[in-house]
């Protein structure tokens, strides 16, 4: 057996700061005091940074002052000295235009408070969808020993008698039937008060539970920690024991570069084909694998989408929730169900394998996490589609959309941008029908700006009325990860850079077919290449500031949406003794 690597006290990062003697920054130590510390609380110990997303506009992340003491007892316990750093708060319910765009301010604020204090390791607090990955990005490339803890789901909704009512996905059907004068706006809102059960992420598989659960899988949490409920006892001891295991981290330098390879990244890729998780994901793990020089492509997606059947039967393409999911076992009964489609060498946070910390994991309840001879959708949930109309690619739920739809040909309504289509929609004139395609333009991550969660256009009003309930809609936005039907969605290049999305006309018509992975507009060589000449970009929405930086630097979503200075490769300088 190899022996463990152990750093001693002389090779903290935070010794700079607090004890070069001789040196400039030697002095900052007494400032300690200040806070209340004397100096046997910090000397010699490794400082652990908790990054906390929090704030008291992030309700996904209500409970993060308690587990916040949480870690700090286990960081103590340890042998650590455990300091507060909060970051950038990136709710999903509240902050607009649209979270992507802060994803990557979060992800740089996290590299550069990781960078600029004296900090050994970091313990990552987040959850509501866009904080995973950011705090995952900055600590990639700042690569210093790290620990994610994830917020965890809320519980699950009740409403008048029904139970198992889901975070977005209930409540956008019941927005359908509230559109459709089937029932009144306070029963809709009572409907929607009904989901939000305490505190905690969404509680489907969207995109907070999906990429808990996929860095989880990456190695970077505590083995099943994405699946504790945020309001249960066991998330505070897990919360604690992250804040003890940090520690140990730290004295063996296990770094994110140490934990994550390319094969994390391809068992996180099978996983969520297995979980139908969020498509947002797709953005988000090229986004993470680029910080760390990792290829990952949408190719390594299409590839497991034909591999791996959907196993995990949660909304919403499934019919259970994130709190049925932790009593059925949780992600490590569910890693264990697809054990043979995983490379289960790969590495943990515990300085485990993944094999060993899913050993004996087995679903309590096979209709929540099923068996492979009876899953819940054959193949893949996420489907990437390619053709004259997204040559760059697009992705689709294929487990959340409508059968008879994933094979079709329709005649295009276009709508140039939301606010037309808003204004539209629910037009009684509209020339819509259940074969029409619906087509948003200039939603893409420049367009919107930031890719908006727009993709799942509403259903025309006169349609509902008629008991349509789903059409195929194409856009280059993102969608939640808690919504559903027939929607294409990151069409790349986006339109706003004069990608084919940017052609299309109101009666194009345009062919779906997901067997054959494609999605293509019929219109001619020619014809296509006149439009190309015509058309000119619109003005850009920023002159200045960040939404401006971001606009001239995000790169598409077949790419991650990171900002290029970012996901390059090279080094950034540590702040050395005496820099300050
Ligand atoms: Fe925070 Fe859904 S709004 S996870």
């Amino acid at each position: 057996m190899t022996e463990k690597k152990r750093i001693s006290v002389s090779d903290l990062r935070s010794q700079r700061w607090f004890a070069a003697p001789g040196q400039p920054g030697n002095h900052k130590s007494y400032r300690t005091k200040q806070m209340g510390y004397a100096g046997e609380d910090f000397r010699d110990k490794p400082v652990i940074g908790i990054i906390n997303t929090w704030s008291e506009l992030a309700s996904c992340h209500t409970h993060f002052p308690q587990r916040v003491e949480d870690v700090k007892r286990g960081v103590w316990q340890a042998g650590g000295f455990p300091v507060e750093l909060p970051a950038l708060s990136v709710s999903e319910s509240y902050v607009r235009p649209s979270t992507l765009i802060y994803r990557n301010l979060l992800a740089m604020d996290t590299e550069e408070i990781l960078r600029s204090h004296p900090v050994d390791g970091a313990v990552l607090m987040g959850g509501c969808d866009k904080t995973t990955p950011a705090l995952l990005m900055g600590t990639a490339s700042m690569n210093i020993p790290a620990i994610f803890v994830p917020a965890g789901a809320m519980l699950s909704g009740h409403f008048r008698g029904r139970r198992n009512l889901g975070t977005g996905s209930s409540t956008w059907a019941a927005l359908a039937d509230f559109r459709a004068g089937k029932i009144d706006e306070k029963t809709w809102r009572a409907f929607g008060e009904g989901t939000a059960r305490s505190p905690g992420t969404c509680n489907t598989m969207g995109t907070a539970s999906t990429m808990t659960s996929l860095v989880d899988v990456l190695g970077m949490s505590l083995p099943g920690a994405s699946s504790i409920p945020a309001v249960d006892s066991t998330h505070s001891q897990m919360a604690s024991l992250a804040g003890r295991r940090i520690v140990e981290m730290v004295w063996e330098d296990l770094r994110p570069r140490d934990i994550v390879s390319r094969a994390s990244f391809l068992n996180a890729v099978v996983a969520d084909m297995a979980l139908s998780g969020s498509t947002n994901s797709l953005i988000h793990l090229i986004a993470m694998a680029r910080r760390l020089e990792i290829a990952l492509s949408l190719d390594d997606f299409s590839t497991a989408a034909e591999a791996v059947p959907v196993v995990c039967n949660l909304q919403p393409s499934g019919k259970y929730l994130m709190e049925d999911f932790y009593y059925a076992g949780g992600l490590r009964a569910l890693l264990s169900v697809i054990r043979d489609q995983l490379d289960l060498s790969c590495l943990t946070v515990t300085g485990r394998s993944l094999g060993e910390e899913i050993e004996g994991a087995a679903p309590y309840d096979s209709d929540v996490i099923r068996p492979l001879d009876n899953p819940v959708y054959a193949a893949g949930g996420l489907v990437v589609l390619k053709g004259n109309l997204a040559p760059r690619g697009a992705v689709l739920k294929r487990a959340a959309a409508s059968p008879q739809l994933l094979k079709h040909t329709g005649p295009a309504i276009v709508f140039p941008n939301f606010k037309e289509m808003l204004a539209h929609i629910d037009d009684p004139d509209l020339d819509v029908t259940p074969d029409s395609v619906l087509v948003l333009q200039d939603a893409g991550p420049i367009g919107a700006p930031g890719m908006p969660e727009w993709g799942m256009l509403p259903i025309p009003k006169k349609l509902l009325a008629q008991g349509v309930r789903d059409m195929v809609r194409i856009s280059d936005a993102r969608m939640s990860g808690t919504s559903y039907g027939t929607c294409i969605l990151h069409v790349c290049p986006e339109s706003r850079v004069g990608g084919p999305l940017a052609l299309v006309r109101t009666g194009d018509l345009i062919r779906l077919d997901t067997d054959a992975r494609s999605l293509d507009l019929l219109i001619t060589e020619e014809e296509f290449a006149q439009r190309r000449a015509d058309w000119t970009p619109p003005p850009p929405h920023y002159q200045r500031g960040y939404g401006a930086l971001f606009s001239e630097h995000v790169l598409q979503a077949d790419e991650g949406c990171d900002l290029d200075f970012l996901a390059k490769p090279g080094m950034t300088p540590d702040p050395e003794a005496g820099f300050s």
